[in-house]
């Protein structure tokens, strides 16, 4: 069996084609004045199905981008015990702190967390780890940082700061680098920031292989790989429409909506809800029944269109400050109605979508390729109208992507959180692909007075799952 353990590349040849690395390199050597000890290397990530579903504990399949995040670290030369941060966009600015006092600014509404929020969170994850584990000498580092994920586009730019902050302190203070642990821990350390997402952007970023998807189960978390079909072409499409999950309270809205469903639903069944968090846990520890055996139980127990929370307190039998506290977060606290019944249902129906869109893969061979591409692109398509009408996570600009790329006939969705952000589309080769992309750039980009000052691989592009999170030290020829 492979090992689980993430491999320090010693020694790692680079040669000066790889310029953004050089240019770290550079960058680094300029700002601090001594060499980079070491390199981290952390993907983006384009979820293929499954959203929305992580946090509920019901499996995902992302596969990992070529956009990545690259640091440049070393320890601090002082021996001093003060985190320096650098980044190579200017408008990313520098910070400093002590490990000792490490403080999370959480964004106020919205408005995004400031870029090192996302750094500091994987830092204290680690340290919050270590810590339990006993006393242990602080060590400073120096860091630079450059990134090509685009931010707030649903593509994981922000786990992938986290986890590349998170891998870079398990190096520094000796933790064995197990990539489980290190998504389990960058995804609870994630939750310092004010979200709560459910791992599967630390997921795949750890355990991502290069040449195929993941198929991502949580609790505890394994990755098994997704041969896609050799002519299926894979597109992102930025709507350009910004989505910072942070930045509002929408997401945890979502999870909450999800929560508060599992313990309706277990009430409604006689079990225990005040043990019971997540849907998932709910179908199969708890009831232990079939997806759809557990889709027919939201259809029968919740039947209205609104829960207020007066009469969810008093399904519950619960005061105010107790419902807050079991169901709620803090950005969340006033909230007063919550859609169960269609948070629930996408969430099932769409864990049903990943295990038909898992078998589809599984199962095609050469003769019926072409047949499976149909089949994953029409669970796409579900996907999207899901996510659209059930979990209202869509957006206008995500809309007229969907609608371009329905007219074209390739099976789309939105990809990541949503509200904003990228679609991701399934072309039957590269001819089409090509063709595809074309078609979005005359009738979605060209008409985009903001897509004129980018450049357009940046936005719309075919990618290929790449490897996850690397560590190593570099020789520069
Ligand atoms: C964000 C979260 C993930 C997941 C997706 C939606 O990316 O970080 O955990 O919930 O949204 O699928």
């Amino acid at each position: 069996m492979e090992s689980d353990d993430l491999f320090v590349n010693v020694n790692k040849h680079i040669d000066a084609a790889d310029e953004r690395l050089v240019q770290l390199r550079d960058f680094f050597f300029k700002e601090f004045s001594t060499k980079a000890e070491f390199f981290v290397k952390v993907p983006g990530r384009v979820n293929l199905i499954g959203e929305h579903v992580d946090y509920s504990g019901f499996p995902v399949c992302p596969m990992a981008l070529s956009q990545n995040i690259l640091l440049a670290v070393a320890t601090s030369p002082n021996n001093d015990d003060i985190i320096h941060l650098k980044n190579m966009q200017s408008k990313y600015k520098s910070f400093k702190c002590s490990i000792d006092h490490i403080k999370i600014e959480l964004p106020k509404p919205g408005t995004y967390p400031g870029w090192h929020n996302y750094f500091l969170c994987g830092v204290k994850g680690i340290l919050d780890y270590i810590h339990k584990m006993g006393d242990y000498p602080r060590k400073g580092f120096l860091v630079a940082v450059s990134g090509n994920i685009p931010p707030a586009a649903g593509l994981s730019s922000s786990s992938a700061l986290v986890c590349s902050a998170a891998l870079t302190t398990a190096f520094l203070y000796d933790l064995p680098l197990n990539k489980t642990l290190l998504a389990t821990l960058s995804a609870s350390s994630e939750h310092y920031i004010g979200t709560q997402g459910g791992g599967m952007d630390q997921a795949i970023a750890f355990l991502a292989k290069k040449g195929c998807a993941q198929y991502i189960e949580f609790n505890p978390v394994r990755a098994t790989p997704i041969q896609l079909p050799p002519d299926a072409v894979f597109v992102i499409a930025n709507s350009l429409a910004e989505a910072n999950k942070a930045a509002t309270s929408d997401f945890n809205k979502r999870v909450v909506e999800c929560r508060i469903a599992t313990k309706l639903l277990a009430k409604f069944t006689d079990r225990p809800w005040q043990d019971i968090e997540k849907l998932g846990q709910l179908q199969s520890e708890v009831l232990d029944v079939e997806l759809e055996e557990f889709e027919a139980l939201i259809k029968k127990h919740l039947t209205k269109d609104v829960y207020t929370k007066d009469e969810l307190m008093s399904i519950f039998h619960i005061h105010e400050k107790e419902f807050e506290e079991k169901m709620l977060t803090p950005n969340t606290k006033d909230e007063k109605e919550f859609k169960l019944k269609q948070r629930a249902l996408h969430v099932i129906q769409e864990a049903i979508r990943v295990e038909h869109f898992r078998h589809v893969t599984d199962n095609a061979d050469d003769d019926d390729e072409e047949d499976a591409i149909d089949q994953m692109s029409e669970l796409m398509k579900r996907s999207h109208k899901s996510l659209r009408n059930l979990y209202e996570c869509s957006h206008e600009n995500l809309e007229e992507l969907i609608k371009i790329s329905k007219e074209f006939g390739v099976g789309a969705r939105l990809t990541g959180a949503g509200w904003g952000g990228c679609i991701v589309a399934l072309t039957d080769s590269i001819t089409t692909c090509d063709r595809y992309i074309a078609t979005l750039n005359e009738c979605y980009y060209d008409l985009m007075p903001q897509a004129k000052h980018l450049e357009f691989d940046q936005i719309c592009f075919a990618t290929e799952p790449q490897n996850g999170a690397e560590i190593f030290i570099a020789e520069f020829s």
